[in-house]
């Protein structure tokens, strides 16, 4: 396992450029075999989870390019409705694709997906609302989805979970008749994904709302060459925690604010100065910032789960109290045992961790468990006192291009171990 090593108190100067969402593109990614010809995503990074979908598309019978930044994916050859297992229990991701499958293919065999190791990450929504599309589910860790046909019906969500209702729009589209969503997810990479495929020629109503309208269509015949997705809005946030652990000032480019304002809202004022302009954000730190009193993640346009932990991580340096609420998962706060290490003051109780600022926080030895948790140890690591060491950089590699270089082009002391 790789690792960086950072030795703290740089303050962060500079731009820094985000790219396009890995949590858009991995279900545009599995949006294609739904087509018989190429599409460019453009403006994408070669991050570690879409290498691993895209493995799973050539596995799959289908092919990917890069040109440059632009993402060439061709599912037209794709012929094998069985997604592999090992690569399958990597990602999440992966289950987004039974949906597609299933409406091109009729049948699809699959095992559970992977992912982020917080907690029980389980399936059965996707999987109840396939059956009502006219699915036929047997087996439990190998799964086998069968039907003769998909008709549109009636869904409603337990829980506006953002990868279920992206598997059910993807399945419906050319399911017979209509099919309605309720209680579907609003992230923003829902309606990107929508925006992607209305111009293949599907007709899907209400994205970003919490009824989605899917008029199920013959085939997707509207033959686009490229798609820009939108940019991670979780990649800026994190920038933008980074900047002020560090007291620094960075212009993020590349940023859709519109996309950060539960964030923007809770540091405004909080000794920083903000700027936005329609494709970026310029971020000025003033001093320590204040306790960020209660705060509690949940669906968008709430506060974002994958950004709780880079929260948690700069609260720990704050002057005063955060409680963050975690609203999503059950069990996502891995990362406050390893903040611990660096001596923060943070209690957790059950779905909430209190946080007690102290900005006499110091290097340690760190393991990055998950992705967000993994990009929480960079943010305080950075603002911390002495060197810190933070192994897993694999797992943070899964979402974060690059940012060992774009954190020392700002002026971090940071290295790759
Ligand atoms: C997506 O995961 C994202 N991943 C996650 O980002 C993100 O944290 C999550 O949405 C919430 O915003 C991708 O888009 C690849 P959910 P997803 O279904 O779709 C429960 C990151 O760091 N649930 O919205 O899997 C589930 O356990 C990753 O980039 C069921 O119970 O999340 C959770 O408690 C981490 N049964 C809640 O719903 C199901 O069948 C929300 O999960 C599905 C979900």
């Amino acid at each position: 396992m790789s690792k960086l090593i950072i030795n703290g108190k740089n303050k962060l100067y500079g731009k820094v450029d985000v790219k396009s969402a890995k949590n858009a593109i991995l279900p545009l990614i599995a949006s294609c075999v739904l087509l018989d010809f190429e599409v460019g995503f453009l403006n994408c990074n070669e991050i570690g989870d879409v290498s691993v979908m895209l493995d799973i598309i050539k596995s799959l019978g289908g092919k990917y390019r890069y040109e440059g930044d632009t993402l060439f994916v061709d599912c037209s050859s794709v012929y094998i409705p069985e997604l592999p297992c090992e690569l399958s229990k990597k990602i999440r991701a992966s289950v987004f694709l039974l949906g597609p499958l299933l409406a091109r293919f009729r049948k699809v065999s699959a095992v559970t997906p992977g992912g982020c190791n917080f907690g029980e990450r389980p399936i059965g929504m996707h999987l109840d609302g396939l059956k009502m599309l006219g699915a036929e589910v047997s087996g439990s860790e190998h799964l086998y989805l069968r039907a003769e046909k998909l008709t549109g019906a009636k869904i409603e969500l337990p829980f506006p979970s953002v990868g279920v209702t992206e598997n059910l729009i993807m399945a419906s589209c050319l399911a017979e008749g209509e099919t309605v969503i309720i209680n579907s997810a609003k992230e923003p990479e829902i309606a990107c994904l929508c925006s992607f495929l209305n111009r293949l020629g599907a007709k899907i109503y209400g994205a970003g709302t919490s009824r989605i309208t899917v008029h199920g269509v013959k085939k997707l015949t509207n033959k686009i060459s490229y798609f820009k997705p939108i940019t991670d809005r979780i990649e800026v946030g994190t920038y933008m925690l980074a900047t002020l652990n560090t007291g620094g000032e960075v212009e993020i480019s590349g940023a859709n604010f519109l996309h950060n304002t539960s964030l923007i809202k809770k540091i405004y004022n909080n000794t920083c100065k903000i700027s936005l302009e329609s494709d970026k954000i310029y971020l000025k730190c003033c001093g320590v910032g204040n306790g960020l009193g209660f705060i509690k993640t949940a669906p968008y346009p709430s506060f974002p789960t994958d950004l709780q932990s880079p929260l948690l991580a700069y609260a720990c340096s704050l002057n005063g109290k955060t409680v963050i609420e975690e609203g999503v998962f059950k069990n996502r706060f891995a990362i406050a045992n390893e903040l611990k290490k660096m001596n923060a003051n943070i209690y957790i109780d059950g779905n909430r961790a209190v946080i007690n600022g102290t900005n006499r926080l110091h290097g340690a030895v760190l393991n990055a468990s998950d992705l967000r948790s993994g990009a929480g140890l960079i943010i305080s690591a950075l603002g911390a006192e002495g060197v810190s060491e933070i192994s897993g950089l694999e797992v943070i590699e899964r979402g974060y291009f690059e940012i060992d270089k774009k954190l020392k082009q700002l002026g971090a002391d940071i290295t790759k171990g």
